[in-house]
């Protein structure tokens, strides 16, 4: 088990900011994760487990614990039979090659994530979606390492109460088990249908655009690859944690009376929720474009900020807090912010 100390948050994650953690390890194998977990135990440390850091925000104080780097790897088969494919698929795996195992054997379902930066593990936890799909669609439950027993359990996905952007694994309340398991595998079940009904808004605009016609799993993951590369920053190139706040959750009472007071407000029905766009919020807040405290909202899509040049974490407060304002005092609506902050 390799332990490093003082290990800089920032090159662990995205958005490239925040000091240190105490120690990083790095998960390579379930096997791992007794010794890992005893470690912290010993030396009374608080953990937190990164993927990629792809939507995770690095402090400037640093963290005073344990990293836990999830490497695992691996997709296997369970079963399979005409019209359905069960498999298990460790959560250090990219999605993206979540997305292109299904894709290959012509199964559905996963199609529409492409392209989303990050791990399984990342995914499940926050219940990823994209373009019309969510991972709620598709797991079937998760394999969990508890860190309070030390076993390995099965957690079927209808105790995982995923919702918009939520898991029990990221929500706080008296009931929250937030750290206390280490999800080593996602159950992901695929099918043989293509996407039934209404496509979403951009995705049918571009395969309007480009004369395509069919659903294929493979049309689609592509077609969505292409938006998300015009649209979103390379992560590799510029420093960004994708979406940084969350879509704005409403009833369906408020639909009528918003569209109302402001013509042309995006608002979509996303799994059994109402959403008004966010990126919209902010564009017509006039800060699309802007550069704020060294934080770029992207020209291209405004709900993205990109670390173009902060010197730290709280640079990117000052920018989250203008941003905030600008936006209740124009729509009423206070934003919250999608990454998770360790
Ligand atoms: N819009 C604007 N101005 C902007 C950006 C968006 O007017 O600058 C409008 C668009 O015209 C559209 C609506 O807002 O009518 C929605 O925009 P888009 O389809 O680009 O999606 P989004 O709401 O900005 C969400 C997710 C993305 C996901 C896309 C596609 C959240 C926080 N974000 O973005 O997820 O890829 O839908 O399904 O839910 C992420 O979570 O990091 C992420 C990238």
């Amino acid at each position: 088990m390799n332990i490093q100390e003082n290990f800089s948050i920032s090159q662990l994650t995205t958005m490239r900011l925040g000091g240190a953690a105490r120690y990083l390890i790095e998960i390579e194998k379930e096997a791992d994760l007794g010794p890992a977990y005893e470690f912290a135990g010993n030396h009374q440390l608080p953990t937190y487990i990164l993927g990629d850091g792809s939507n995770v925000i690095g402090r400037d104080e640093g963290f005073a614990g344990v990293v836990m780097l999830n490497r695992l790897k691996g997709i296997e088969p369970i079963s399979e039979d005409s019209d359905k494919l069960i498999v298990r698929v460790a959560t250090g795996e990219e999605l993206d090659a979540l997305v292109d195992y299904a894709v290959a054997g012509d199964w559905y379902g996963a199609e529409a994530l492409a392209a989303i930066p990050g791990t399984v593990g990342g995914a499940v936890m926050q219940n990823a979606g994209a373009y019309g799909q969510e991972m709620s669609q598709i797991l079937v439950g998760v394999d969990a390492y508890d860190t309070q027993t030390g076993e390995l359990i099965h957690i079927p996905v209808d105790e995982l109460a995923l919702c918009y952007r939520h898991s029990i694994f990221n929500s706080d309340g008296p009931d929250s088990v937030k750290g206390r398991y280490f999800i080593v595998a996602a159950r992901v079940r695929l099918h043989r249908t293509e996407i039934q009904g209404e496509l979403y808004g951009s995705l049918q605009a571009y395969l309007l655009e480009n004369d395509i016609t069919d659903r294929r799993a493979k049309t689609i993951r592509d077609a969505v690859t292409n938006i998300r590369t015009q649209k979103l920053p390379d992560s590799t190139v510029m420093a960004s944690s994708g979406s940084f706040f969350k879509n704005i959750t409403i009833d369906e009472a408020d639909i009528e009376p918003l569209r109302a007071q402001y013509p042309g407000i995006p608002i979509f029905l996303i799994g059994n929720c109402w959403e008004v766009a966010s990126g919209w919020l902010i564009e017509q807040a006039g800060l699309k474009g802007k550069l704020l405290h060294g934080m770029r909202v992207s020209d291209k899509a405004a709900l993205i900020l990109i670390n173009e040049s902060a010197d730290s974490y709280e640079d990117l407060c000052r920018a989250r807090a203008e941003i905030i304002a600008a936006v209740e005092e124009k729509f009423g609506f206070r934003l919250e912010q999608e990454p998770e902050e360790i």
